[in-house]
């Protein structure tokens, strides 16, 4: 079959999916259908929403193909970035080279030693529950570090951040900007995971901050990407919601912060997608010294 052919019919059924958003490169799935001039043919939008469609089958398009701007994201406080668009500035918490803490965590030089100490960790009582720590895993030298909020069942498990359904679409995330989990870093920042998936309580965080801080401080990223309201509202000191926080670029002692929505929120809500999907090319650019 020719190539268009096998296009169109992958697009008509995402569609009939009801999967109107393709996020990869800004194009939806209407976007594309224009570009190889196929016929509209019957869609069917009460479909169920798939969450799965994190694939890069039109990555490479270069095609300056926009979506029409929505009433409701013309009337949102917070313009949202295009591929070109220019972020603007966000909140500034602490200032660039200053040293964060000092105490124990000061002697550790390495993400090992951090993991050590959290492994340790008896500051709140999530330990008593969690089956093992997750103090996080990724290169050390990462130009990028994923914040998210806390360990779940899978990650408990193993000890690893995000392996479970909402990891393996973080993953696919950031391979759609041409990165592999190997060469960031991904954290949470709580440690132990809360019993029964809760929020994480002020003590809990308040214990846990300095582990996040030590490791943001050994690695020294180029740009920190905080995944879901907690990450975000932590990182950055503030209640704000994501949609007011995205679309800019934060400081974090100096680092650059974007913040997007987590990927568990993703799969519960699939319009989130080409939203996330910006705000990630905005971190990309960040790393290709487009916009620091
Ligand atoms: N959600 C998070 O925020 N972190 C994980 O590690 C897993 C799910």
């Amino acid at each position: 079959m020719h190539a268009e052919d096998l296009l169109r019919r992958y697009l008509e059924q995402r569609r009939d999916q009801g999967e109107n958003e393709l996020v990869l490169d800004t194009l939806s799935v209407e976007d594309v259908m224009r570009l190889i001039g196929a016929a509209r043919t019957s869609s069917k939008p009460d479909a169920p929403a798939r969450a799965e469609d994190w694939r890069d089958t039109l990555r490479s398009s270069e095609a300056d193909v926009r979506p029409p701007v929505s009433a409701e994201s013309a009337s949102a406080p917070v313009p949202t970035p295009s591929s070109t668009a220019i972020a603007r500035d966000g909140i500034v918490v602490g200032s660039e080279g200053t040293e964060l803490f000092g105490g124990e965590l000061s002697q550790c030089h390495t993400l090992d030693d951090v993991s050590a100490l959290i492994a340790a960790c008896r500051k709140c009582d999530l330990y008593r529950t969690a089956k093992h720590p997750v103090p996080g895993e990724g290169s050390a030298t990462a130009r990028l570090v994923c914040v998210g909020e806390a360990p779940g069942a899978s990650e408990d498990e193993t000890g690893r951040p995000f392996v479970g359904q909402a990891g393996q679409l973080l993953t696919k995330i950031l391979e759609a900007i041409k990165l592999s989990r190997d060469e960031v870093f991904i954290v949470n920042v709580l440690k132990h995971r809360p019993p029964g998936n809760r929020n994480p309580l002020p003590v809990e965080v308040d214990a846990c901050r300095p582990y996040l801080i030590r490791q943001l401080e050994i690695i020294r990223p180029t740009v920190i990407v905080a995944f879901g309201t907690f990450a975000a509202q932590t990182l950055l000191d503030t209640k704000l919601s994501i949609g007011k926080l995205r679309g800019a670029i934060h400081r974090y002692h100096g680092i650059p912060v974007v913040v997007t929505y987590h990927p568990a929120a993703l799969l519960r809500n699939p319009a989130w997608k080409r939203p996330t999907w910006e705000d990630v090319q905005l971190a990309r650019r960040i790393l290709d010294g487009v916009r620091k």
